[in-house]
């Protein structure tokens, strides 16, 4: 016997890499039936195919969240699948790591990738979560909030952390509630390269944050799911650290500071 259909559906951009697939994983072991949606389309559609096969409602759609057509598709195809009543923005990369290494190309790869896909995105599907409510959660970062490289990127997120609080505001009355999560480092595949020239990277960077540790996706895509669920039904505008304490300070800053040791 196969399961119920789900009454509510995620979009989920991103869902071919490691926080897309937790989140989910995720959202569809709490119910949620799953869309989800990459520019890679095969690993998108091999995560949900993951998700069905451990007994989830999942289905999966190639789209460029840069792309304004491909957007439109992709939403199109969505909604045919089951009612979206969940859009996580959360297809994102760090191209150009400094201003100096930046022509005006490279800031529009970032600005494009991190801040104008989840535009295109929350405007495609507007109108119908306007119309029977629902929550939207863009993926933000610490490098919204400070510096930690990767400039173009970081006024990204920004910009889209901003972005979610405005639209917290204009969209409230209507029954959509929208928050971001912003991450500190997670051993992700996005990290790979540094990986490769430097094997103790999470190690190193593991050292200035006050939990001594980075994130997994799964920390991340569970404070995803609480945004999205009845528990954070009061709670909109809200932009959720998920960075074990660095936004908050760097232990070895506070305590050349002090000088306690
Ligand atoms: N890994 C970290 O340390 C970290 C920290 C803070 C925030 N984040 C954010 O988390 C999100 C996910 O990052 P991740 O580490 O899981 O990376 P990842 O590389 O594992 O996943 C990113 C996914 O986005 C997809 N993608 C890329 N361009 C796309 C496009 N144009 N349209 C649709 N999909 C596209 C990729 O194919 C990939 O599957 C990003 O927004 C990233 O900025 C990551």
């Amino acid at each position: 016997m196969s399961a119920p259909k789900p009454s509510r559906w995620a979009f989920v951009t991103g869902a071919g890499g490691d926080i897309g697939g937790a989140i989910a994983d995720i959202l569809a072991a709490r119910g949620w039936g799953v869309i989800c949606a990459d520019i890679d389309g095969s690993r998108a559609e091999a995560r949900a195919a993951s998700i069905r096969a451990a007994g989830g409602a999942a289905g999966s759609v190639r789209v460029d969240v840069t792309d304004e057509a491909s957007v439109h598709a992709a939403v199109e195809a969505a909604m045919a699948l089951g009612d979206v009543r969940a859009l996580v923005n959360n297809a994102g990369h760090a191209f150009v790591p400094s201003m100096k290494a930046m022509d005006y190309a490279g800031w529009r790869r970032d600005m494009a990738l991190n801040l104008d896909g989840a535009f295109l995105c929350i405007r495609a599907f507007q109108d119908h979560l306007l119309a029977g409510g629902g929550a939207i959660v863009n993926m933000g970062s610490v490098n919204g909030i400070g510096m930690y490289g990767h400039p173009a990127y970081s006024a990204a997120k920004a910009g889209l952390m901003h972005l979610t609080r405005c639209l917290a505001v204009e969209y409230g009355p209507q029954g959509v509630r929208v928050n971001a999560v912003a991450p500190g480092t997670v051993r992700t595949q996005a990290w790979s390269e540094r990986v490769a020239s430097n094997p103790q990277i999470f190690e190193e960077v593991s050292a200035y944050y006050p939990l001594r540790k980075v994130a997994t996706p799964a920390d991340v895509a569970a404070a995803v799911a609480f945004l999205v669920s009845e528990e954070a039904s009061h709670i909109t505008g809200v932009i959720l650290p998920v960075d074990g304490g660095i936004s908050a300070g760097i232990p070895q800053l506070s305590a050349a500071i002090t000088q306690e040791r």
